[in-house]
């Protein structure tokens, strides 16, 4: 009996999982908004607008430059891709003079490179910049996006009652289904109700979304990856348990190559998504980027950790000197990464006995850098040891048992 108890417990984050197929790890791809916003201007600014010339010039570089390869999929159109009018049937349609050849044209631009496109709309009257909504339209929504050969959908909430979300936002996932196409649902549901002070039904939404966005936008700056870590680490017990293959927390894009971060608050915010488990949709200009910078994005061991297949959100298990440390559980038993996270201006060094942090294989451990590429060395339980951390910095490690 008690295995049977364990064995639903290990479980659990998967039976609430929306049915689909899809997301069984988080998702990677691009996504356009944190970098390029609703810039409509192609006339003045052509290479930064939001056209298809943006997409297709995005697709092209995640394909050369092995974004593809390393496990970056989905490129996704987020606001202002539409027209201010619906066609005559009802349908969206695309701004005529942004996507001269349409979504359907995208799509297959971007499928016939291996890669999946993702589009962007709203479950009230309008998108949240000033688009037409899909309150009403729900249905034929769905359609069109299948029809066009959509492989993403993220639904946003403003113009919305979000009382009204815990019915609509499943009402689009029923209408999804029905069109037959496997399309990955993202839903902003909960960070609406959250920010109007609504309790946020958790199970509800793992059953009807494949990742789910819990707080504020993110901005280029290191003080709003802050914020959202702030409040992931806050709510690590709600949002633990309905995490898993299928339904991910999503604490939205990855800035890394922007403007606000530097190299080691880069680091840091990729070190704490995939301690999250998190998706790892980036929203910078892949052709300025930065080498260090996309070579920190197409970190091999980094990714692997993120794609981990268990799906686990990692917690904040212990302080030290202002130093957090987390520890995501791994698929194989027995190893994990940890995660020491210094939000300080000074360089830390840490005293940490892995007994504190619920290790307990007696004979110890190897503990592997994983942004270096290089063993720190074997660890027993029962002594402490020094871990220098970099201001405002991360050392990510993976732990695993050894003799
Ligand atoms: C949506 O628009 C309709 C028609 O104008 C209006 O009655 C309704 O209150 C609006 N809903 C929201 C949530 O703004
Ligand atoms: C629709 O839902 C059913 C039942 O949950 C599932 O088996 C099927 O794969 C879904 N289809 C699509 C296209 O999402
Ligand atoms: C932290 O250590 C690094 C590497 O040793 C050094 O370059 C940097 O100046 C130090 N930073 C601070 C704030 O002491
Ligand atoms: C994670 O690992 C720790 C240490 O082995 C264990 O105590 C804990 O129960 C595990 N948590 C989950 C969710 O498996």
């Amino acid at each position: 009996m008690l295995r049977v108890i364990l064995i639903f417990g290990a479980l659990c984050g998967c039976i609430y999982a929306l049915d689909n197929g899809l997301a069984r790890t988080p998702p990677m791809g691009w996504m356009a908004w944190e970098r390029f916003r609703c810039n409509i201007d192609c006339k003045n600014d052509p290479k930064n607008c939001i056209s298809e010339q943006l997409f297709m010039d995005m697709a092209d570089r995640m394909v050369e430059d092995g974004y593809r390869d390393a496990g970056y999929e989905y490129v996704n159109i987020d606001d202002c891709w539409s027209s201010k009018q619906r066609d005559a049937q009802g349908r969206l349609q695309a701004d005529p003079d942004r996507f001269p050849n349409g979504i359907k044209a995208l799509a297959d631009y971007v499928h016939k490179r291996g890669l999946k496109l993702g589009t962007y709309g709203d479950y009230g009257n309008l998108t949240c910049g000033g688009y037409p909504g899909s309150l009403g339209h729900l249905e034929i929504d769905a359609q069109t996006f299948a029809d066009w050969g959509i492989d993403m959908f993220k639904m946003d909430g403003c113009y919305a009652d979000p009382k009204t979300m815990d019915k609509g936002y499943p009402q689009m996932t029923k209408y999804l289904n029905q069109t037959g196409r496997p399309i990955l649902f993202s839903c902003s549901w909960p960070d609406y109700q959250r920010a109007s002070g609504i309790d946020v039904n958790y199970k509800l939404i793992a059953e009807n979304c494949n990742m789910w966005r819990n707080y504020d936008d993110i901005q280029d700056s290191w003080d709003s990856v802050l914020g959202i870590i702030d409040y992931y680490a806050k709510e690590q017990d709600t949002l633990a348990p309905v995490q898993g293959p299928g339904s991910f927390n999503d604490p939205d894009m990855i800035i890394v190559g922007d403007f606000g971060l530097s190299y080691e608050q880069a680091k840091a915010q990729i070190a704490m998504w995939t301690i999250f488990a998190a998706p790892m949709l980036m929203s910078n200009d892949l052709r300025t980027i930065r080498p260090e910078f996309r070579e920190l994005l197409l970190n091999k061991e980094v990714i692997a950790i993120n794609q981990d297949p268990s799906g686990h959100f990692g917690k904040r298990v212990l302080q030290i000197n202002g130093v957090d440390i987390w520890r995501k559980n791994l698929t194989n038993w027995d190893e994990y990464s940890v995660l020491f996270f210094n939000p300080s201006p000074y360089n830390k060094t840490v005293s940490l006995q892995l007994d504190q942090i619920g290790f307990t294989y007696m004979l110890g451990y190897m503990l592997h850098d994983v942004f270096n590429h290089r063993d720190i060395g074997h660890r027993e339980i029962l002594f402490p040891y020094d871990y220098q951390v970099p201001a405002k910095g991360v050392l990510l490690t993976y732990a695993y048992p050894s003799e």
